[in-house]
């Protein structure tokens, strides 16, 4: 995966942590119990961290950039598990999450394909009676703009319940809010 420096700068930035803290994550995480052991995929520079930490007893943070999980690593300190990986292809056990999620992120993963991959994988790893959910950005010029020499695989709203259905989840629902999209999902 690759981000752009623009990219990185805004996803390091203080704006960009209120922002996901004070409008996408209440959004996203509407309504939603994570239970106990929450898996997030993709988190970056932590953005997402102390939001999910208020709602999880205990956080797995799953970055395949080898970097930013060690840069994580220092800074998040005990009380989040943090490791180096793909979330399209997990070395973590099945059935061992309450709740999976991820945010901002799907975009990055190159293609539809693998897309399907990590959510076979959420799935896989989550306990009987758990949550997927996220959000990112809906396809747009200006989503497209931001990512000029960068990884942009955006998806589609309206084949998102299909995709996520064939991965096994059930109680599916896609929501658009202005330019993003919000998805929950429950492995019965
Ligand atoms: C745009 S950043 C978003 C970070 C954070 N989720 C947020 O909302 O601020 C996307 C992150 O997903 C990570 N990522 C991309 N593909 C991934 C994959 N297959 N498995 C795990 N992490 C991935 C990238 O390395 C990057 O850190």
């Amino acid at each position: 995966m690759a981000m752009n420096l623009l990219h990185r700068w805004l996803c390091a930035s203080r704006l960009w942590r209120g922002h996901m803290r004070d409008d996408v994550l209440p959004w996203a995480l509407d309504g939603i119990d994570l239970g106990a052991a929450t898996l997030e995929i993709g988190p970056g520079y932590g953005a997402n961290i102390p939001t999910l930490l208020g709602r999880t007893s205990r956080l797995t943070a799953l970055e395949i950039d080898e970097e930013l999980a060690a840069r994580l690593r220092e800074r998040a300190g005990d009380a989040v598990t943090v490791i180096g990986g793909d979330g399209a292809a997990m070395s973590l056990p099945d059935a061992e999450f309450t709740a999976v999620v991820c945010f901002t992120m799907l975009h990055h993963v190159p293609t539809t394909a693998l897309q399907d991959a990590l959510f076979a994988e959420a799935f896989r790893v989550l306990r009987p009676g758990g949550v997927f959910a996220g959000s990112d950005g809906r396809p747009s010029a200006g989503f497209a703009l931001i990512h000029l020499g960068d990884t942009y695989n955006p998806v589609r709203p309206d084949g998102l319940p299909a995709r996520l259905a064939a991965a096994g989840f059930t109680d599916i629902a896609v929501d658009i809010r202005g330019p993003n999209q919000r998805f929950r999902a429950r492995k019965r």
